[in-house]
């Protein structure tokens, strides 16, 4: 292959994967589709600013672009549409990078483990909260074993997105921001603790918290701040919060170990405190600020987070052996989705104990096969559970028409 032909799908974050791809000598962006024109007319700004030389292809059908001259395709359409659109550009001979989040439900997640299997395209998660210095050092150690084994951790994605909702949900009732239940959105917490341990849950309790009247005024009728305490295959515990909360802390995480433990702390740098085997309570603690594992991703976005997802998809797809064993192949990313799609049962079911699956192995999946349950209709049909678990009215359409207004006056965001 002499350049990987690369198409994406879905404008809006898209661009960002565009930039990326750019700065990228072993691929060329050939294609782009969506369905929103002024979105696409982005795009060809974009390609403009930079006097890309290559031809771009621009798409309105999927359907179309689908059918263009590409090796492989970033998905960055609808969060709640990305498995089924993995498995057609697979099933077509394309590899895959796909946006967060990994599926909708387990059915979805059977089905494109298995298109991963049958094809074997290179199916690679875009997780890039796993990918900052911090958290790679945090990786590095958990993987030397100077922290023993894993018996705690803590992931945190605080972002209160009520100020942008506007410029992001654009006044549509249903939009899957609108429609997501707050178990949804939860591979920014969990997805690095599975990716520093390599570990995975095996079972979820979730929690929620009623809609606040801002989200409420902004049209979610969702419960606004999750809670998940997941047990790991290892037996350890780990706790991950998401989405809206007031706060001036960012992401964070946490690994605890039989031999000490490790935090991502604030500017870039890392708290560690290690004990020698035997040496109990008399360990060493440091604060220091890790070197980025590759210096120029500090300038990408997400602390450098948007680089390496790019980066590690396209030499993937060359069969350069140390970006393969950095992606976040089809099993991870389906085990950083699990718990927040199993996690809206335990809460519909009253916080109960809900069992994640092992679906690496064949036999524990077919159990799975037909479990459409999630809080989208049209994915879920009868299995549907409602993202509305605290009962609340109805939202009347004055409240999305304002939103609609914001969005077009470029209000919020
Ligand atoms: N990793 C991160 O840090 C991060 C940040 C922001 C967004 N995201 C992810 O990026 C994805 C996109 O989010 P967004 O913020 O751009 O908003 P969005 O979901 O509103 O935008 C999706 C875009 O895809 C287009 N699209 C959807 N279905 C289409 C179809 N069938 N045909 C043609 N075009 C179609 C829409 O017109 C829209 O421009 C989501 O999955 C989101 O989770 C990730």
């Amino acid at each position: 292959m002499d350049k990987v032909r690369i198409g994406v799908f879905g404008g809006s974050r898209g661009r960002v994967a565009i930039r990326q791809l750019i700065d990228i000598p072993e691929c060329e962006v050939v294609a782009i589709c969506d369905k929103y024109e002024p979105t696409l007319e982005k795009c060809r700004k974009v390609a403009a600013e930079t006097n890309y030389p290559v031809d771009i292809k621009y798409f309105t059908s999927f359907d179309e672009f689908i059918e263009y001259d590409m090796d492989a395709v970033i998905l960055a359409n609808y969060a709640h549409e990305h498995a089924p659109f993995a498995i057609r550009c697979l099933r077509s001979g394309k590899h895959v990078m796909s946006e967060c989040l990994t599926m909708s439900c387990m059915k979805e997640a059977v089905e494109l483990i298995e298109a991963v299997e049958e094809t074997g395209k290179i199916y690679a998660y875009a997780e890039n909260y796993c990918y900052t210095k911090v958290r790679w050092e945090m990786r590095r150690l958990y993987r030397s074993g100077v922290l023993g084994e894993l018996q705690y951790a803590e992931g945190e994605y605080l972002h209160d997105c009520s100020p942008i909702w506007p410029q992001i949900t654009y006044g549509e009732r249903d939009h899957w921001r609108n429609l997501m239940p707050s178990t949804f959105y939860c591979t920014h917490s969990i997805g690095p603790i599975l990716y520093m341990t390599g570990l995975r849950p095996v079972q979820v309790v979730a929690f929620e918290t009623p809609v606040t009247q801002n989200m409420h005024n902004l049209g979610s009728n969702s419960g606004t701040f999750c809670m998940e305490a997941i047990t790991l295959n290892n037996g350890a515990i780990m706790k991950s919060v998401h989405y809206h909360i007031k706060t001036n802390r960012k992401s964070r995480y946490q690994l605890n170990g039989t031999l000490g433990g490790c935090e991502d702390m604030s500017g870039g740098q890392i708290g560690v405190y290690i004990e020698q085997p035997g040496h109990n309570g008399d360990g060493e603690h440091k604060v220091y600020s890790p070197e980025p594992l590759i210096a120029e991703a500090e300038a990408s976005g997400h602390d450098g987070g948007d680089y390496y997802t790019t980066h590690y998809f396209v030499k993937s797809i060359l069969g350069d052996k140390d970006a393969l064993e950095k992606i976040v192949d089809v099993y991870q990313a389906v085990e950083m989705c699990m718990p927040g799609t199993l996690g809206l049962k335990s809460i519909a079911g009253g916080n109960i104990p809900i069992k994640c699956p092992n679906l690496r192995n064949k036999e524990e999946r077919d159990a799975y096969r037909n479990d459409t349950a999630c809080a989208f209709k049209e994915i879920a049909g009868d299995q549907y559970i409602t993202n509305n678990l605290q009962g609340m009215p109805e939202i009347p359409d004055s409240v999305f028409e304002e939103v609609k207004r914001k969005w077009q006056n470029g209000i919020g965001g």
